[in-house]
């Protein structure tokens, strides 16, 4: 399975992609327009390098827990 993505995010709030459709991912790009998906709101309190689930069978969306070693 695929490990997480490593992504530096500035503080404040971003919206991540849940529809796999998005050409700026792990970014919501709008591409989930006429889907039923929506992104995932992420607000941060400062300036922070984070790990992206990229597998989907995290416990703690969006970020990586180590499921994808299971
Ligand atoms: S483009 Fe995927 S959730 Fe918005």
């Amino acid at each position: 399975m695929s490990g997480p993505r490593m992504v530096k995010l500035t503080a404040g709030e971003h919206w991540l992609c849940r529809c796999k459709k998005s050409k700026q991912n792990p970014f919501c790009d709008g591409s989930h327009k006429g889907s039923q998906n929506s992104p995932r709101q992420v607000i941060l309190k400062q300036a922070e390098e984070v790990a992206i689930c990229q597998c989907g069978n995290t416990g703690n969306a969006p970020y990586c827990d180590g499921s994808h070693n299971k």
